[in-house]
């Protein structure tokens, strides 16, 4: 939901700015803007509505020198997608820039109490408040820019990071952050911050995570300085070791980000499960739940908190936590958990699951469950980020950075890392059987390879998605642990490709969906022979019986399935709690496949942004 990178050092501001925007694109990418100081003292201000590649030849022929400036891509937020909404947003005079992360929940009275000093406004952006205020603010009190950012934060409710700079002021950056995230990495007698650390680590792998309620000055010729923004007292500046590689980044041959992420599940989950099946799967070995056996063996409740993909996860999760812990477990969206008057007590475990960990509704979620006295747990994507920061425990799924907006490594992810904890959970708890624990552990070490397997039906994929390009509205179905994977697989091809589908348990189509089934509304059915598959079968009847087209992901050898459904995609059997993890992979492909059949732009699709970080 936006990305901001500013860059202070010895090189060109304009390469490094452009370079880390283009990384940050999947933030949000309707608009793009730059400011530049130049050697003169003047600020130059560039802008352009859609993507960093519009931005570019919006500068072509501008004077881009300088070596300090700050950049921002766009997901609207206040005000449609133009030139004029674009950050950087600069004050009145023009002599201070600013880019912005975030949402200002107070801008309407701040916007009238600064048209009442005269001000006006060109933007329809809460930033540009944000802005104007702090020149009003260095005005009246004839304060340094830090100051006046300082001051003017003080007055501001909502969530932010933000970059300033000012004209004649060639050797300061102020940047701050609450609730929203911001990460300076410190070079060589260069600092350059940024949303997240994937423009940073082309430059330097030390990086400061900026907490909540800080503030920065980034001066040329002194150290980084942080300070509280409450107190204005030094807070301490925390130099992490990035663990992030450049190639991880780049699309590797691939046409697409997202393509690469698809093929990268067998190594991604390979990273995923590495140390945590041990004895040749007798035993699962998950720190954060070892740490805290207490917990685990106290807890009345588990209640899952996520969003969107995470939130199909969490799904699974649940189904498998239950069946391996018998525990009950509750899965809520985040965005609704914290106004559905929540009954949380210090008995209760909830855990975050976020690919970003940066989610603002997943945020706010576990903020509420810590302050009922929740442990509260996090799975996450990205090292470092807000919830991993803001959780008593967790579990990270090292997939490597997804950049691709659709989740597909991250979803696999997070279902292995769940099955991992509800085994480790179970065996703590003495709720699962030995012969269990190592018939599913034994089949998850082996699962980056049965995901190779699956691979090699992305050719069988692409053909088939061709019969598909042109429909309007897909059903998917599924029961028990494939439920979630239907609502994925749907979610997956309404996102990238534009066209509607709907994932729903198989036996509920009878109450009501079945009413839309036509020759014209494929529908895919996730079958593999599990305790549930004599059941799917009569769903399978019901739509062939009223002229519908079926896909039909089966196991191998199903030839009753093959006479029945119109095609049909065959998965290596794996234990039922797994089927999710192998299932998905030729859905992410259908998906792909009819997207791209489509021209639709795969990694960035329209009106989304990978990283929600506003409510
Ligand atoms: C779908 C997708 C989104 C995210 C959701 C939560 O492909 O990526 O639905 O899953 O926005 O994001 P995280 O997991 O970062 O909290």
């Amino acid at each position: 939901m936006c990305g901001i990178v500013g860059y202070m050092g010895k090189r060109n501001a304009y390469d490094v700015l452009i370079q880390g925007l283009k990384r940050l694109e999947y933030r949000g990418y309707d608009s793009a803007g730059i400011a530049l100081e130049g050697s003169d003292g003047r600020l130059r201000v560039y802008k352009a509505k859609g993507k960093v590649a519009d931005l570019e030849r919006a500068v072509e022929g501008q004077d881009i020198s300088g070596t300090m400036g700050i950049a921002h891509t766009r997901w609207a937020t206040h005000g449609v997608p133009n030139n004029v909404n674009a950050h950087p947003q600069c004050s009145q005079s023009g002599s201070i820039a600013l880019v912005h992360n975030g949402t200002i929940e107070n801008y309407g009275l701040l916007k009238t109490a600064l048209m009442q000093q005269g001000y006006t406004f060109k933007s329809e952006t809460d930033t540009e408040v944000l802005v104007q205020l702090i020149e009003y603010v260095k005005e009246t009190n004839h304060c340094n820019l830090f100051n006046a950012v300082r001051e003017s934060l003080r007055q501001i409710e909502g969530a932010y990071a933000i970059a300033v700079m000012e004209k004649d002021n060639p050797d300061t950056i102020v940047a701050a952050r609450k609730s929203s995230p911001l990460v300076v990495g410190i070079g060589e007698d260069e600092t350059i911050l940024a949303s997240d650390a994937t423009p940073i680590v082309a430059f330097t792998n030390k990086v400061v995570y900026l907490q909540d309620n800080e503030i920065a000055v980034i001066h040329r010729d002194r150290p980084l300085q942080v300070l509280s923004l409450e107190t204005n007292h030094p807070a301490p500046v925390d130099i992490k070791t990035l663990q992030m590689s450049v190639a991880q980044l780049e699309k590797g041959g691939y046409d697409t980000f997202m393509l690469k992420e698809i093929f990268e599940q067998p190594e991604t989950l390979r990273d995923c499960i590495r140390g945590r099946i041990v004895d040749d799967g007798a035993r699962v070995v998950l720190s954060g739940v070892l740490q805290n056996k207490q917990k685990f063996l106290d807890v009345n409740r588990i209640v899952i908190v996520a969003c969107g993909t995470s939130w199909h996860a969490a799904l699974i999760g649940k189904h498998i936590i239950q069946d391996m812990c018998k525990i009950p477990v509750e899965v809520e969206y985040a965005s609704e958990f914290r106004y559905s008057g929540p009954v949380i007590t210090d008995k209760d475990i909830v855990i975050a699951i976020s690919q970003s960990g940066e989610t603002a509704d997943t945020l706010a979620a576990i903020q509420l469950a810590k302050n009922k006295g929740a442990f509260v747990y996090g799975i996450c994507n990205v090292v470092g980020a807000s919830i991993p920061r803001n959780t008593d425990s967790g579990t990270y799924i090292h997939v490597g950075p997804e950049i691709g907006v659709a989740s597909t490594k991250a979803f696999t992810g997070q279902v292995t890392v769940l099955t991992l904890l509800a085994l480790c959970a179970g065996q703590v708890r003495g709720t699962v059987d030995a012969g269990t624990v190592r018939t599913v552990a034994q089949a998850l070490a082996r699962i980056p390879d049965t995901v190779r397997d699956v691979l090699k039906l992305d050719e069988e994929i692409q053909k088939l998605s061709r019969t598909f390009t042109y429909a309007h509205n897909f059903l998917y179905l599924g029961r028990g642990y494939n439920y979630p994977t239907a609502l994925e697989g749907a979610l997956k091809l309404k996102e990238i490709s534009y066209i509607h589908a709907e994932g729903y348990p198989a036996a509920e189509m009878k109450h009501g969906p079945i009413a839309l089934i036509d020759s014209e509304m494929p529908t895919i059915i996730i079958a593999p022979t599990d305790s549930l598959y004599d059941k799917v079968v009569n769903n399978v009847q019901q739509v062939k019986s009223r002229g519908g087209v079926v896909v039909a992901i089966v196991n191998p050898g199903n030839t009753a399935m093959q006479e029945m459904a119109d095609y049909c995609l065959e998965i290596p059997e794996v234990p039922e709690c797994l089927t999710p993890i192998v299932a998905s992979v030729p859905l992410q492909l259908l998906a792909y496949y009819i997207a791209k059949n489509k021209r639709r732009n795969v990694d960035q699709p329209r009106n989304l942004a990978k990283s929600v970080t506003v409510e």
